[in-house]
């Protein structure tokens, strides 16, 4: 048995209702065993018996950060895009443009696995680095059925070689390829796409952009209604840019998560609560585009827990989960223990994780320490990392 101690730290964040001062954790083969105060955990579990022992005063400690909507696997970048709407273009002029998104799949068809692997990797390890145990990655620069299998290969195989525990999502449906009608394009995600993803057994969520210019809700409850069929959850990029109907769609088939919302009405809160789909609320889009945030309230209102994650994408060039955090509270009205909340459990919900994203007995023994003595560190503390440690299954992985 491989044991591993955090004790004396000034705060044990468990949830926003949980707060232990002078607190440790104890972890047994890569589970935690006891959470408490310092002097009672230490006592049945001594720091001088454990493989590892961590002295966490002066600084918290809490749950593994789990950033559950990502683009992290592509090629190349868009930074003289970031410039142009800087300029005043917008993020759907340039993708109508042949620009966006299609940019991006030009560059992942010409580029070899091999380097989207090495790319995902570098983007892994500063995710880990800032705190991140466990991300999901779309697919979606493909936009074709071998382009779509082979990022999916990527990601599995980035799953396999990086302590991070990457989750894989198909989204063929992310944009509508130059030279092809929607329509027609959709039931070929349906038809083709889908099927060989689940044959090839490496998605476990289907993801849709159903948005004004992509794909209606009709063409995005198609390819939902497929990925379904084949074992696939649902995901929509719901309410972006317009309010379409992704969310009531979100609601309609059982999606497991409703992502961006920036569009989202009560009703659609209220929809989604009803439905148990978490929202997934992702402000670094919106601080990059200059948007407006997503409006917490009518999610507060309707008693649903929400998830704050990154977006991570060529539009979206944000790696570490604590900026999302500071942008969650100073952007959209979150408090720190909300947000922190919403970047590790509700991260955890929004992927169908449940043995992870707080620090109970039983759970991952995924953590952060910080480097201030509380989890409001973590939004306080921006443009820097505040994570000093990560233990990922027990293990020291960043120090
Ligand atoms: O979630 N909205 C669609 N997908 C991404 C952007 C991807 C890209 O621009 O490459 C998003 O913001
Ligand atoms: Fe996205």
């Amino acid at each position: 048995m491989t044991r591993t101690v955090l004790y004396d730290a000034s705060e044990v964040f468990c949830g926003p209702d949980e707060r232990i001062e002078d607190g440790a954790v104890a972890v047994d083969d890569g589970r935690i065993v006891a959470v408490g105060p310092s002097d009672a955990v230490t006592r049945e579990h001594p720091p001088e018996n454990a493989e590892t022992a961590i002295d966490a005063s002066g600084r918290a400690v809490l749950p593994g950060f789990v950033d559950a909507h990502t683009h992290a696997l592509f090629a190349g970048d868009r930074a003289d895009e970031f410039a142009a709407k800087l300029r005043g273009e917008s993020y759907q002029d340039i993708l109508v443009a042949g620009g966006g998104i299609l940019r991006t799949v030009r560059a992942v068809r010409e580029a070899r696995s091999e380097e989207l692997l090495a790319n995902l990797r570098s983007h892994l390890d500063v995710m880990l680095a800032h705190g991140t145990t466990t991300v999901e990655v779309k697919s979606g620069y493909g936009l074709d059925t071998e382009t779509e299998l082979r990022m999916l290969d990527v990601v599995a195989r980035a799953d396999d070689a990086h302590p991070v525990d990457v989750v894989p999502t198909f989204m063929g449906a992310h944009a509508v390829p130059e030279g092809r009608e929607a329509g027609a394009y959709a039931t070929e995600v349906a038809t083709e796409q889908v099927p060989a993803v689940a044959e090839q057994g490496v998605a476990e969520f289907c993801d849709v952009f159903c948005e004004e210019g992509v794909f209606t809700v009709e063409q995005s409850r198609e390819v939902l209604e497929a990925g379904l069929d084949h074992g696939l959850a649902p995901k929509v990029h719901a309410e972006e840019l317009a309010h379409v109907g992704g969310a009531r769609l979100a609601a309609e088939v059982g999606a497991t998560s409703a992502d961006h919302l920036l569009h989202a009405t009560r009703e659609d809160a209220a929809a989604l609560a009803d439905a148990g789909v978490t929202p997934v609320f992702l402000p670094g889009t919106a601080f990059g585009l200059g948007a407006e945030y997503a409006d917490p309230d009518p999610f507060v209102a309707a008693d649903a827990p929400v998830a704050v994650a990154t977006d991570f994408n060529p539009n979206c060039y944000a790696r570490g989960m604590g900026f999302a955090v500071t942008l969650a509270c100073v952007g959209m009205g979150m408090t720190p223990a909300d947000a922190v909340a919403a970047a590790t459990r509700g991260g955890a919900r929004a992927l169908g994780r449940d043995d992870r994203g707080t620090l109970e007995p039983g759970a991952r023994a995924d953590l952060v320490v910080v480097e201030g003595p509380s989890h409001v560190h973590v939004p306080y503390t921006f443009g820097t990392n505040a994570v000093d440690v990560v233990v990922k299954d027990g293990e020291v992985v960043h120090a």
